[in-house]
């Protein structure tokens, strides 16, 4: 009897991922909304989406509903949504502009920095101290023009947390200034309702052996990628633009005005960061398009992507319709890929999880950060 003499794998080409549970488990959704998600960093609303005082916008963190909003001296505020009285939501609409806030139930109410500035018979409780009676703070930060709040009573380092990711994949957190983040405009925004586990669209983002399959056009702008190897497999590498293309659009035609900073080897590239546990960076020569998704349910995503371009480009009205449609079919093709992966998690194939190959192996640090979190 002759028995085929299959090939072996090379010793160490594939390292397991996560089993199939973490993906589908509610319980495990429920740990990562309390030790990641209201731990964490989290990157919730350009600042620009709260021009003026009084603006407001409510964010889902974790299992909380928070109201980021502008206070008068023009400082970002965020608070939970839940009045100190009896506990019923204080702002009803997604976003709106509030001189003060005030409880719909008995009246409480709150001024901008979320002091409790009056309520009915107020003047006959003395006692009351307003701003312990405040709306519950949560801690800010903005950075890249971009507003992060953090649900724990003491935040982690923010350097040490989503600096420490930007240094970690680019090499060193000055090279990201180049691209002036803060200072762009949104010219585009995009929502996607993923119907998939947050991180199945991380581990799609960190990889692109995936990318011959699904992005025709992507690998059409940036030939390396049809070989597999993600621009985020090597620190400080941005990935080439082919021969010919001129610019990172939907048809490799040329984009609009090249941000003024770039170094050469910033320009014709593509650049990606993944900022745990939510946020991804995407640097080409005339935009920067940033993902924040909102894991909403075990298997259940909100993605909001945004286009930002040099103020110039946007107040300017130019067509940045072929740039934003080329991320916009990588979205699409991913946030495909990840649905149609969503429902083999909880199958008896995957118990155990599947399997990285070499081009996807630094997947598994992000795998050892979410068990690492979870203890
Ligand atoms: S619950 Fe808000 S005022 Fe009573
Ligand atoms: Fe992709």
């Amino acid at each position: 009897m002759i028995i085929e003499q299959l090939e072996e794998p090379l010793p160490g080409s594939i390292l397991p991922t996560l089993g199939g549970s973490w993906y589908t488990d509610p319980d495990v959704f429920a740990l990562e909304q309390e030790r990641i998600f209201s731990t964490q960093w989290m990157c919730v609303l350009r600042g620009d989406d709260l021009p003026a005082a009084g603006d407001y916008r409510l964010v889902q963190v974790g299992r909380e509903q928070v109201v980021v909003s502008r206070n008068r001296r023009g400082e970002i505020r965020a608070f939970l949504n839940v009045c100190r009285h009896r506990g019923m939501r204080v702002c009803t609409e997604p976003a709106g502009t509030a001189r003060k806030f005030q409880c719909g139930y008995h009246a409480w109410t709150y001024d901008l920095d979320g002091k409790l500035v009056a309520a009915p018979n107020l003047t006959k409780m003395p006692d009351v101290d307003r701003d312990a009676y405040g709306l519950r703070g949560v801690a800010v930060q903005e950075w890249m023009g971009y507003v992060w709040v953090c649900l724990a009573p003491e935040p982690p380092s923010f350097t040490g947390t989503v600096l420490g990711d930007l240094v970690t994949r680019l090499g060193e957190a000055e090279t990201f200034d180049a691209w002036q983040v803060a200072d762009l405009r949104l010219g585009k925004r995009i929502a996607y309702d993923v119907h998939a586990n947050w991180k199945l669209i991380i581990e799609n983002f960190m990889e692109c052996y995936h990318c011959a399959t699904i992005h025709p056009e992507l690998t059409e702008v940036i030939p390396e990628f049809a070989d597999g190897w993600a621009a985020q497999t090597y620190v400080g590498r941005g990935a080439e633009f082919g021969d010919g293309v001129e610019g990172f659009t939907v048809d490799g035609s040329a984009g609009v005005t090249p941000l003024p900073l770039l170094t050469a080897d910033q320009e014709r590239r593509y650049f990606a960061v993944t900022i745990k546990p939510t946020v991804f960076v995407n640097m080409v020569p005339d935009h920067v398009v940033v993902h924040r998704m909102f894991p909403t349910a075990v298997d259940r995503t909100y993605v909001e992507c945004d286009w930002l371009f040099l103020p110039e480009v946007v107040e300017a009205g130019t067509d940045v319709s072929r740039s934003v449609e080329l991320f916009d079919r990588v979205n699409r093709q991913d946030f495909e890929a990840c649905e149609r992966t969503q429902p083999a998690m909880s199958s008896v194939a995957y118990a155990d999880g599947g399997s990285l190959v070499p081009a996807e192996h630094h997947i598994e640090a992000f795998h050892a950060w979410v068990r690492e979190q979870l203890g």
